[in-house]
């Protein structure tokens, strides 16, 4: 049988190799700090200053590109590279997989409907899916909050519904979680307003540390048999924003952001359940002609949501929402509005 690239770089690691691997990702953990690209088989200070000038600077960026493009870029062997991305891989504990187990997993995918039938074909035609990051950012009053709101709701809703059969998890940061509001969407979707508010587990963090710490309190609530199906994090950079705000700190909040995001990637891909984030936008002086706002975060975040969305307000009261470079869907818009049963397609 021919090999696939996907197995020889499985494989490039032996047995021994990998219990240095486990090694190097205890000593890391106990001293608190992230693995480098440093620490890699095969990678040295060199190689690493290469890779930074082809803008890889962390193991995410290593393990996602292929051993002949790494080759490349730092002029190691591709069987050299195959060790050093298995490693990264290992470390990330990112646990890649084939083609063939990839289509598998894709069957079992759930989908959360936005409420809107327009909203729901701009992210491929069903709403938000599982193991992915969902982004929504845009100014004050854009709707973030109110689609959040929307899917807590329809997460409980049968597959028929647009529903995954399960619940939710609201991660509130700015106190902005409403059970009236919950209440008038469940409401609309003919379901039971009391039941569906006492599905949705709300939880208020009140600084970075705090949000961080709640996502190993989803996977215990999971473990502990809770079907949790949909995470909420309302907002996603507000607390990190408000802490890492003098100048020098920049660096530090990314990467710590990053390595958030991380761990709610894996969340999203252990227990195939749905990440809907919210993101405020700052106003970007360097963009002279259109909407001069970028999200928070940057390209951070941008990386490691898996579909990004831009929301704003359009004409007569309307929303607008804007599919920013997705991975596998073309850029696009449409409009939807925000009523009191949540998010519609027609006011
Ligand atoms: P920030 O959190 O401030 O950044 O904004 P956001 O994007 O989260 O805004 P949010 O989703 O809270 O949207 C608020 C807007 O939704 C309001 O200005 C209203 O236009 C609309 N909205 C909220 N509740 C209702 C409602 O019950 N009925 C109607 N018709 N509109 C509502
Ligand atoms: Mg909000």
């Amino acid at each position: 049988m021919v090999k696939n690239e996907s197995d020889k770089i499985k494989e490039a690691v032996s047995g021994e190799e990998e219990s240095e691997i486990e090694e190097i990702k205890k000593t890391k953990k106990k001293e608190g700090k992230e693995p480098e690209l440093t620490d890699l088989p095969g990678i040295g200070p060199a190689v690493s200053a290469k890779l930074e000038g082809a803008g890889i600077t962390d193991l995410m960026g290593l393990a996602v590109i292929g051993p002949n493009e790494l080759s490349d870029i730092s002029g190691i062997s591709p069987a050299v590279a195959r060790k050093a991305i298995q490693a990264a891989r290992s470390l990330l504990d990112l646990g890649f997989v084939d083609g063939a187990e990839f289509a598998k997993r894709r069957e079992n995918t759930l989908n959360i409907t936005t409420g809107s039938k327009n909203f729901d074909e701009l992210l491929g035609g069903k709403g938000i899916e599982s193991r992915a990051i969902t982004e929504a950012y845009g100014a004050f009053g854009s709707g973030k909050t109110q689609l959040g709101l929307t899917l807590a709701v329809n997460v409980q809703m049968p597959t028929e519904k647009g529903g995954a059969n399960g619940k939710c998890v609201f991660i509130d940061t700015e106190g902005t979680f409403r059970p009236a509001r919950i209440k008038q969407v469940a409401e609309k979707m003919g379901a039971n307003p009391e039941k569906v508010l006492k599905n949705i587990l709300v939880a208020r963090a009140f600084n970075s540390d705090h949000q961080i710490l709640l996502v190993d309190k989803v996977s215990e609530l999971i473990k502990n048999g809770e079907p949790i199906k949909l995470v909420i994090i309302d907002s996603l950079t507000a607390h990190f924003r408000a802490e890492f705000s003098g100048r020098g700190q920049l660096a530090d909040r990314q990467q710590r952001l990053n390595k958030y995001l991380h761990s709610l990637m894996k969340l999203a891909e252990q227990h195939n359940l749905a990440i809907y984030v919210t993101n405020q936008v700052m106003s970007n002086p360097a963009q002279m002609f259109g909407d001069p706002t970028t999200a928070i975060g940057g390209n951070i975040v941008g990386h490691a949501s898996t579909y990004r969305i831009y929301l704003r307000r359009g004409k007569q009261g309307s929303r607008v929402a804007k599919l920013i470079d997705s991975p596998n869907l073309p850029d696009n818009e449409c409009v939807f509005f925000v009523t009191e049963g949540g998010v519609v397609d027609n006011a």
